[in-house]
């Protein structure tokens, strides 16, 4: 009896001491926990993802090795590291996912797509969208349209109050569709008005597909074999309800372009998609097909929307907590442009002082503080990093909040100060570890899209309003809330039209 109950107690000793054990050449980092890796640290670390992996990187170094469940995360958290990471090619690659394994049956779209598909979607959607005026100045019109929406209804929130002063204005209420209108007519040839029901819905389930999805994987990447088995006690359902109403909306377009499309005349993105699809039809090599137009729309409104207003929600906290910066911006905005018509994609190079503002307001609020997980390119092999090796599965997590907060590269990091993107004689200075849209081969898509929309929203409320603390409120928040992107909490602004010359 003895010798069993020592057997069995040698052997449960021997699967602990298994379930602990880290692979060859793992990178440093905490104790590995059976079944739950480090998920109980992390938590204890801080309540953002961005915060308690900045712990860990303090504790163990620039490159971490940590578990989240079973599955082994590397979490890279300098620039050069993160430089590195970025340009290899096989480390180029996304995590799977329960929902492309179990439902997909296939990595679609762009976004979390990893090895050959990846390849060619990308270069196709970055190569149509450019030619279709991503971040060209000929979009201009539909921004400025956008524009003179939200202008209607911050003058109506802002009313007239009841001793003839404005109302506050809760700013997460006014910005919602910027940037939408732009990305739609590119990718549908359609515009929809601020108000329509329609696109509002859109982004309504968009804002809700980001809240629920979490960067470090959540429950799925966890306990696998609970989503499995539960489905019903996780968020998983309400994912797939959401995203099944964004897949039914935009193949009721596709329908619909399918029946006008002329074939000598494409006129946006999903006629140029579905006529490669035809192209391709009898290649079995490419992997055009429109279960995968579905999706990269999906991902381009995912990617799109939540990034460009948090950092337009961001930029006007700024504005209201550092006045003096505002003030400035004013200035060369009157000088440059005057008060007659609104700011120019044009006028962009004759603005420093704007343009090194919109860098300080990208890297303080750091929308996207952990970029997109990365993993190796193939999913069957394990990756050599710095001496280290990255097993085949791994999420590999770059710290871009890390970089942007880094008090060796900045000195002052927490200071919102713009003049450090410019040099002596007030021209903007490229600063190398300004990374908020990632490095290398996974970088941003629709950057140029969204620094054009950044610039034309920033610099249109700024040329038309003052914008202060409401008297009476606490000052807002610079913390901000979030998980796979931030945003600052609710906060609320005067908006008084400037009239002072
Ligand atoms: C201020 C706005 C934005 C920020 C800060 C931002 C930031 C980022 C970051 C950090 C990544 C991940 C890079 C990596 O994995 O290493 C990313 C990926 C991506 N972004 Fe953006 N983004 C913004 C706006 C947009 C817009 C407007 C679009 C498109 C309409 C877009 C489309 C994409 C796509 C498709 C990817 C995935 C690229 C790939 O996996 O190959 N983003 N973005």
């Amino acid at each position: 009896m003895i010798f069993e109950l020592v057997l069995l107690a040698a052997t449960a000793l021997l699967i602990l001491k298994l379930l602990m054990t880290k692979p060859y050449k793992f990178p440093p980092g905490p104790t590995r926990w059976p079944i739950i890796g480090n998920m109980l640290q992390l938590k204890r670390w801080g309540s953002l993802p961005h915060f308690s992996l900045g712990e860990a990187a303090r504790q163990y170094g620039d490159v971490v090795g940590l578990y989240s469940g079973r599955v082994p995360v590397i979490l890279i958290s300098s620039l050069d590291g993160i430089k590195e990471a970025s340009s290899r090619d096989d480390l180029a690659g996304r995590p799977t996912s329960i929902v492309q394994t179990k439902i997909d049956k296939g990595d679609y779209g762009v976004i979390l797509s990893s090895g050959e598909r990846w390849k060619e979607q990308r270069r196709f959607t970055l190569r149509h969208l450019r030619d279709l005026g991503f971040g060209k100045r000929s979009l201009e019109g539909i921004a400025h349209e956008e524009l003179e929406a939200v202008f209607d209804e911050v003058d109506k929130l802002s009313g007239d109050g009841k001793t003839g002063s404005k109302n506050p204005v809760c700013v997460h209420d006014i910005l919602g569709t910027a940037g939408i209108n732009v990305l739609w007519h590119i990718i549908s040839g359609e515009r929809y008005s601020h108000s329509d029901p329609h696109l509002n819905k859109l982004i309504d389930n968009v804002k809700k597909l980001i809240t629920i999805s979490d960067p470090s994987g959540g429950v799925s990447v966890v306990f696998p074999i609970f989503t499995s088995l539960f489905p019903f006690w996780t968020q998983l359902p309400t994912f797939l309800e959401l995203r099944n109403s964004l897949h039914q909306f935009i193949k009721e377009e596709i329908t619909g372009h399918k029946k006008t499309m002329d074939s000598e005349n494409l006129r946006d993105f999903l006629d140029i998609y579905i006529s490669e699809i035809e192209k391709q039809r009898s290649n079995s090599t490419t992997y055009f097909s429109e279960k995968q137009l579905v999706q990269t729309c999906v991902d381009l409104f995912m990617a799109g929307s939540d990034t460009t207003f948090n950092s337009l929600t961001f930029s006007v906290l700024y504005m209201i907590l550092y006045p003096e910066v505002q003030c400035k911006v004013q200035k060369e905005l009157d000088i440059v442009v005057g008060r007659d018509r609104l700011p120019s994609l044009e006028d962009r190079p004759n603005l420093p002082y704007v343009e090194a503002t919109l860098h300080e307001v990208l890297r303080l609020s750091s929308v996207a503080p952990l970029a997109v997980p990365h993993s190796p390119l193939y999913a069957e092999k394990d990756v050599e990093f710095r001496g280290y090796i990255i097993p085949k599965k791994s999420r590999v997590i770059l710290n871009l909040y890390a970089v942007h907060h880094d008090p060796k590269i900045w000195g002052d990091p927490h200071n919102f100060r713009p003049e450090r993107f410019l040099d002596d004689n007030g021209r903007v200075t490229k600063h190398e570890a300004l990374i908020p849209f990632g490095a290398g081969k996974r970088a941003c898509l629709g950057e140029a899209l969204a620094r054009n929309n950044l610039f034309l929203f920033f610099t249109g409320l700024v040329q038309r309003y003052s914008m202060t603390i409401p008297n009476g409120l606490p000052v807002p928040s610079e913390d901000p809330e979030g998980g796979l992107t931030l945003v600052p909490k609710s906060f609320k602004a005067l908006f008084e039209v400037r009239t002072e010359r």
